[in-house]
């Protein structure tokens, strides 16, 4: 499991610091699922190697809270066109969860719990083509801090 060499200097600390609190535990796994796991993965996109962030079931629960509480003023395309991306990718994720979080929905900011907020991010990492794995996405500053919003390889 330690066959890492190829990875970009700049996971190898995390990647020894997943190995290490992941124990014995781990299969074969791709590295980005040990960062994932480990809730301090970045999203990758020059090695084309996305490193998945969020799960399937949280992008689903973000869907339903985007229906309940977004929807009526938001269309989906807003969330990744050039302007949204322009605006957000290559910036820490905390910084988009605490925008909607601090602003929307708009008139009532923060009255959703804070896991709908987070859900709504995972959605729209999803709608960014940015794949789904086995870990939720953390809602907790420290964890989003550490994960960059970046594109997958193949988008656009
Ligand atoms: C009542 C209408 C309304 C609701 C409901 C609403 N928004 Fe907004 N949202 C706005 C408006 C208006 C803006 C633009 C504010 C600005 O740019 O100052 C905005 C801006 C945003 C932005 C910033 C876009 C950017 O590129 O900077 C995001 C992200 C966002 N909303 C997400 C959400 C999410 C997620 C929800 C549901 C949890 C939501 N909004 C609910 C009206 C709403």
């Amino acid at each position: 499991m330690h066959k890492h060499t190829h990875l970009p200097s700049a996971f190898l600390l995390a990647v020894v610091a997943a190995s290490v609190f992941a124990g014995s535990r781990m299969t074969a796994q791709q590295p980005g699922a040990r960062l994932a796991a480990q809730n301090r993965p970045i999203v990758v996109r020059d090695t084309g190697d996305s490193v998945a962030v969020y799960s399937e079931e949280q992008a689903t629960e973000g869907q339903a809270v985007y229906k309940k509480s977004c929807a009526e003023c938001h269309e989906l395309d807003e969330f990744t066109n050039s302007d949204f991306k322009g605006k957000w990718v290559g910036r820490p994720l905390f910084e988009l969860f605490e925008q909607i979080r601090t602003t929307m929905p708009d008139g009532d900011p923060g009255t959703l719990p804070r896991e709908e907020y987070g859900a709504t991010v995972a959605y729209i990492l999803k709608l960014n083509g940015l794949p789904a794995g086995t870990t939720r996405l953390a809602t907790d500053s420290v964890a989003l801090s550490a994960i960059t919003f970046k594109l997958p390889a193949s988008a656009p």
